[in-house]
């Protein structure tokens, strides 16, 4: 791995897929194995892993899984798998990148491809081209900042959210090793502080310098002219370039435009749904109160307080300056310059 490249989310060993469980990240690096698909189910549910393209790669692997455990008993066949796939695809809404790769494994089963080993090899495809279009869109990301440039970026977009490298932070990773950045703050991003716990983490594994900020302070942070661009990743992207992404996000998104702050969405061409007219019709998902009700296992609201827990929120498309793809950059996207990368999208018939 390269400079400013220190941090993998999941490895395949021994037939298993392990996971670097990030509910007990800063604090313990412990490796949760999954044996069969439903473990890979539970672990994508509890955010044992999470940010979309990792969703999307290790739901690859959950299928080669499936797809070993069918073929003690049987042939791999799509109808054998729907069943097992059933749970992991239903694990989590919001990110794109698990159905995506379910069908891509699919795909890829329908085209002849029935043995385990076979849908191994196309999960680690799946693996591989997701660094590449890190590596790409850091790229492309960082050539559009300035040297000197202050960024501030949300929840945990990095090397933990995807294969590796990341895609916000990989821009960041990318601008960095160019000498383009100074300064990074990152929000904390309550209720489940990837930014305090995740980012600030695989940065200082990179031995890159971070300031958190409370999520309540990046108004004042834009508004006091510290940053330059707000740079975030997507769990889903709308055919009109409407994204959602981690709550807090669009609030970000408004105080930028508010204080004349570029704001750029980072998300490889796996994030994008075409099938989605716009960003109203994608699904947000709501977690447990508890998640916000308390820290640590500790409660920390006041007895008799309840919770409203979405975890993702829509930024319309008016407010990005600059959409970042492997594909490449559209400026402004609206759905004429979707359309020109992505084409017109079939709606999903599962
Ligand atoms: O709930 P999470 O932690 O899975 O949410 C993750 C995000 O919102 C990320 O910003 C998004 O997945 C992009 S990560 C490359």
């Amino acid at each position: 791995m390269s400079e400013f490249d220190q941090v993998r989310p999941l490895r395949w060993r021994h037939n298993c897929l392990e996971l670097l469980d990030q509910r007990l990240l800063p604090e313990q690096e412990h490796w949760l194995v999954c044996r069969d698909v439903a473990d890979v189910a539970e672990a994508i549910r509890d955010m044992v892993v999470r940010g979309a393209p990792a969703i999307g790669v290790t739901a690859a692997y959950g299928v080669a899984l499936a797809a070993q455990e069918l073929a003690e008993t049987g042939p791999v066949t799509a109808e054998r798998l729907v069943e097992p796939l059933t749970l992991m695809a239903q694990a989590r809404p919001t990110a794109v990148n698990l159905g995506w790769a379910i069908k891509r494994m699919r795909s890829c089963l329908e085209a002849g491809a029935t043995t385990p080993e076979r849908m191994l090899q196309e999960a680690e495809s799946i693996h591989r081209e997701d660094i590449a279009a890190n590596r790409r869109m850091g790229e492309l990301g960082a050539a559009l900042l300035d040297p000197g440039s202050r960024v501030l970026t949300h929840c945990n977009t990095g090397s933990l959210a995807t294969a590796g490298f990341g895609t916000a932070l990989g821009v960041i990773r990318t601008g960095c090793s160019q000498q383009r950045i100074t300064d990074i703050y990152a929000g904390e991003t309550r209720p489940w502080l990837q930014g305090a716990r995740l980012t600030a983490w695989e940065l200082a594994q990179d031995g890159l310098p971070v300031t958190l900020v409370a999520d309540g302070a990046t108004a004042l942070l834009m508004a006091s002219g510290l940053v330059d661009w707000v740079i975030v990743g997507a769990d889903r992207i709308a055919a009109n370039g409407d994204v959602a992404n981690k709550i807090g996000t669009y609030g970000l998104a408004l105080h930028a435009r508010a204080h004349g702050v570029r704001f750029m969405v980072v998300a490889p061409s796996s994030t994008v749904d075409m099938a989605l007219s716009e960003g109203g019709e994608i699904p947000i998902e709501h977690r447990a109160g508890e998640e916000l009700l308390s820290m640590g296992g500790r409660r920390i609201a006041a007895a008799g307080a309840t919770a409203w827990n979405p975890v993702f929120d829509v930024t319309p498309a008016r407010l990005i300056d600059a959409l970042v793809t492997e594909r490449g950059v559209l400026y402004q996207p609206d759905t004429a310059a979707l359309k020109t990368l992505f084409g017109a999208g079939v709606p999903d018939d599962d």
